[in-house]
């Protein structure tokens, strides 16, 4: 375990004093001076491109935080989660998501077990029902094909499916339709509900622990509906579980027949390779599905054999440690341009907040120092239009990535030159801003009074020196988007390490939970009063009012 507290490391304490030195440096002035910065501060591998150049960095900034994550002892760390190591030390887990994408099929092993036949196995299972389901072999209890597939799970049981089915929409089979229910609100099933045929539909449930409220609420209305229609028989037909807990499965009434495995060393946010994938198996065909972990096993790969220097999610995490606890920036956007991409930023958020929004370290003790930060975004360039006013001159800098593909699937007139040129715009404008003397002087040659001039300039200027990672592809597609996801799993864990919290726990979820377990009877007129504060206890008198 690693017991040194991070902010009292030699590394860490070279780069403060190196902030203070550098922090006023104006990214314009290092691009002047330097001609060989764009080409200096990035990564070509494989199909994707980094341009970090944008960043408020120079040479030794990015030999100290390398030898920061060194002094973390990073390389043990990687070398130990890819061994499957117990390295979610909380909950004595191995952590081994890269195992369901080792397209070598070198052993792994757990507890002397090696664990690549289990995974094997079920990846010949999802093909064999996957190709089934697609190909009108597996139909439902009246003999017609299943056209319309629904995810039911929440958190990682949701997020993975859902960012990668719509970012692979393009290689959807024409005939099939995807749909996601996870909230506990009855308006997710019922929108759902209303737009399909029990004849033509499976539900998968999926849930890592089988437990999950929402889920198995949300399962439960939608196996009455079908049985209402279908009658009990045809559960069969229609329903199949993705999950580590055979039991729960079985007392649920899914057949263990019918249900795809995954395991403990898989977290729930890291489980889109594993069967909690079948749906994007199913949607976009098994070999699309193989490409995605082919994707996710070269950066797997990149990740594990290249020097710090070069491996692009140590360089994305060190970049963001830098700016988390450096200079005090604690949030950051992710950018997509690129409409199927929409919700990688909402994917990610669970993938670093429930990873790394912690604040007790490894050793049991108080962090001292700022963790993960909040991650937002959406994709460009809508997000121009809502949020970006804060992003060029809110008073706090975010830090962003960019992402874009060379090639849209859909080359429609201008429209991909113009979304291109606007993300190189942003990054652009990000970076070298507009002085208050360059705004008085685009007034002035708009024809502005000396009155107005002066007080329009600052409004009119942007501050600039705000940094953005670039990351473009080729296209998106199910390799790139395998290796974008790994990339950014690999960035959490880098930094997981750096801070040295748990990431692959989640206790900050349980707090809530069981509390509102505690507040559902009350809300039932089962139970009364049991020790609320005067604003809860408020708030459910009103609402049960409301609700008569
Ligand atoms: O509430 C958080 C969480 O435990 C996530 O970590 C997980 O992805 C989600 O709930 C769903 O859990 P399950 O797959 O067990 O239903």
């Amino acid at each position: 375990m690693f017991e040194k507290t991070v902010n009292k490391t030699k590394a860490w304490k070279k780069l403060e004093h190196h902030y203070k030195h550098f922090r006023k440096l104006q990214m314009k002035d290092l691009f002047a001076v330097d001609p060989d910065r764009a080409k200096k501060f990035s990564v070509n591998f494989d199909a994707m491109y980094l341009d970090y150049s944008k960043n408020r960095i120079n040479d030794r900034t990015m030999k100290l935080l390398l030898n920061l994550a060194r002094e973390c002892d990073l390389e043990n760390k990687i070398k130990a989660m890819f061994k499957g190591d117990k390295i979610n030390v909380t909950e004595k887990r191995p952590v081994l998501h890269i195992a369901l994408r080792n397209r070598a099929n070198t052993p792994i092993y757990v507890d002397g077990k090696n664990v690549m036949p289990q995974i094997n196995e079920v990846l010949a299972k999802m093909k064999k029902f996957s190709d089934a389901v697609r190909f009108g072999e597996f139909r439902g209890q009246t003999g017609k094909k299943l056209t319309n597939i629904v995810n039911i799970g929440i958190g990682g049981s949701d997020l993975g499916p859902v960012m990668a089915c719509e970012a692979l929409r393009k290689y959807w089979a024409k005939d099939i339709n995807c749909y996601f229910i996870s909230n506990i609100d009855g308006t997710a099933c019922a929108e759902v509900l209303n737009k399909i045929d029990p004849e033509t539909t499976l539900f998968i449930v999926a849930s890592k622990t089988f437990t999950t409220i929402e889920t198995l609420t949300n399962a439960r209305t939608c196996r009455k509906w079908l049985v209402d229609a279908l009658g009990e028989h045809a559960v069969a037909k229609h329903f199949v579980a993705l999950s580590t807990n055979t039991k729960e499965v079985e007392k649920f009434g899914i057949n263990p027949e019918n249900m795809f495995e995954f395991w403990d060393f898989v977290g729930g946010r890291y489980s889109m390779w594993s069967a909690i994938g079948l749906i994007i198996a199913i949607a976009v065909g098994f070999e699309n599905f193989e490409r995605m972990l082919e994707g996710a096993y070269a950066m797997d790969q990149h990740f594990y054999n290249t020097d710090f220097e070069h491996n692009i999610p140590v360089i994305l995490a060190m970049l963001g440690i830098w700016y988390n606890n450096f200079f005090g920036l604690h949030r950051y956007a992710v950018i997509p341009y690129d409409q199927y991409l929409q919700y990688v930023p909402m994917y990610l958020q669970q993938l670093d907040m429930e990873s790394n929004g912690k604040f007790v370290a490894m050793n049991g003790e108080y962090v001292k120092y700022a963790t993960g930060p909040v991650l937002f975004g959406g994709a460009g360039t809508n997000v121009q239009h809502s949020f970006f006013q804060l992003i060029h001159q809110g008073p706090e800098v975010v830090p962003i990535d960019f992402v874009i593909p060379a090639i849209s699937h859909n080359e429609v007139g201008e429209h991909h030159e113009i979304l291109v040129a606007n993300v190189l715009a942003q990054g652009e404008a990000l970076m070298r801003g507009k002085t208050v003397k360059e705004a008085a002087a685009e007034l002035k040659k708009a024809g502005k009074s000396r009155e107005e001039i002066n007080y329009l300039k600052r409004f009119k200027s942007f501050e600039g020196n705000r940094p953005s990672n670039t990351i473009v592809f080729k296209k998106i597609d199910p390799y790139t988007l395998g290796m974008l996801i790994a990339m950014y799993e690999h960035k959490v864990f880098v930094q997981g390490v750096v801070w040295n919290v748990d990431s692959f726990d989640q206790y900050g979820v349980e707090l809530g939970k069981q509390m509102a377990l505690s507040i559902l009877p009350e809300l039932q007129g089962t139970a009364y009063g049991i020790g609320h504060d005067a604003s809860t206890t408020s708030l459910i008198e009103l609402i049960k009012k409301l609700r008569k």
